[in-house]
C-alpha cells in the first residue's frame, strides 16, 4: 500500500474529491489523481508546461489543475482563501519540507479549510534511520524523512479534536481526520523540539499510533 492506493480508496469509497498537494515535485502522484478540484503547491515544480498538457490528455482529470509555484506558507497567505473559498478541501497530502514547524503548519493551514469529513494524509512520518530523520541542511544523500515524526507527536498531544496515526508503509503515511483520539500523548512543543531520534526509536510504535496498512480499510470501512 502506498499513498496513492490510500488516496484513491476513499476516493472511490468514500467520495472524497477535493485535492491539495503540498510537494508536488515531478507530479508522480498528483497527476494520477482523479478529481475535477486539485490543487499543486510548490516551490520548484520538477515539470514544465508541455507535460502539463501531456497529462490533461492522458488523464482529463488534469485539465482543471491548478498550479502554484511557491511554498506552501505563500500559498495559504495569498491564495488559499481565494481559491479554496467556495469548495472545501476533502483530501490532503502533505509532502512538502519535511521539519516539525512546516509540515505543522501545513496540517494547520489545511485543517482550516478541510471539510468535517476530510481526511489529511502526511507522508514521511517513519524514518528508518537516524540520517533518514536529520534537518535538511544536515541531509547528506539517500533518503530523507525529515522529523515529521515530531508533528504527529504534537498532534497526538496538542489536539483532542483530532485523530491521528500512521500506517506502517510508504515511509510512514500519517492519517488526520476530525474524530476523538483513540488515545493522546502528554508533551508540550518544547519538550518536543528537544526529542531525539533515539527517544524516538525507543517509542516509535507508541509515538506514531502506528498501525498496520490492514487498519486503513477498517478504519474507513473500505473494502479492499
Ligand atoms: C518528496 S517531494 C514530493 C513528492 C510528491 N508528493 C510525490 O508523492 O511524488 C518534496 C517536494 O516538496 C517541495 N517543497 C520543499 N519545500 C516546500 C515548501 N516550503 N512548500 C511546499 N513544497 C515544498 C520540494 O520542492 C519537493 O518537490
Amino acid at each position: 500500500m502506498n499513498r496513492l492506493d490510500v488516496i484513491e480508496a476513499l476516493m472511490r469509497q468514500k467520495k472524497l474529491k477535493n485535492y491539495l498537494e503540498i510537494g508536488v515535485a515531478n507530479g508522480h502522484i498528483f497527476f494520477r489523481v482523479k478529481s475535477s478540484f486539485k490543487l499543486a503547491v510548490d516551490p520548484a515544480f520538477s515539470f514544465d508546461r508541455l507535460r502539463r498538457v501531456g497529462k490533461a490528455i492522458l488523464n482529463p482529470a488534469n485539465l482543471a489543475n491548478q498550479y502554484f509555484e511557491k511554498t506552501s506558507d505563500a500559498f495559504f497567505a495569498e491564495d488559499a482563501e481565494r481559491v479554496i473559498a467556495t469548495t472545501p478541501l476533502q483530501l490532503a497530502l502533505i509532502d512538502g519540507m519535511h521539519e516539525y514547524q512546516f509540515a505543522l503548519r501545513d496540517v494547520e493551514n489545511t485543517l482550516h479549510y478541510l471539510s468535517d469529513d476530510g481526511v489529511i494524509i502526511l507522508h514521511d512520518c517513519n524514518p528508518l534511520t537516524p540520517g533518514a530523520a536529520v534537518p535538511y541542511e544536515e541531509w547528506v544523500e539517500g533518503q530523507w524523512n525529515g522529523d515529521v515524526w515530531k508533528t504527529v507527536v504534537h498532534l497526538r498531544s496538542q489536539r483532542p479534536d483530532l485523530n491521528v496515526f500512521v500506517l506502517d508503509t510508504d515511509q510512514g503515511l500519517g492519517i488526520v481526520t476530525r474524530k476523538k483520539p483513540e488515545s493522546m500523548l502528554d508533551f508540550t512543543p518544547s519538550q518536543i523540539a528537544r526529542l531525539t531520534y533515539e527517544d524516538f526509536a525507543q517509542n516509535r510504535t507508541h509515538w506514531l499510533n502506528l498501525k498496520s496498512p490492514d487498519y486503513f480499510y477498517a478504519y474507513f470501512g473500505i473494502e479492499k
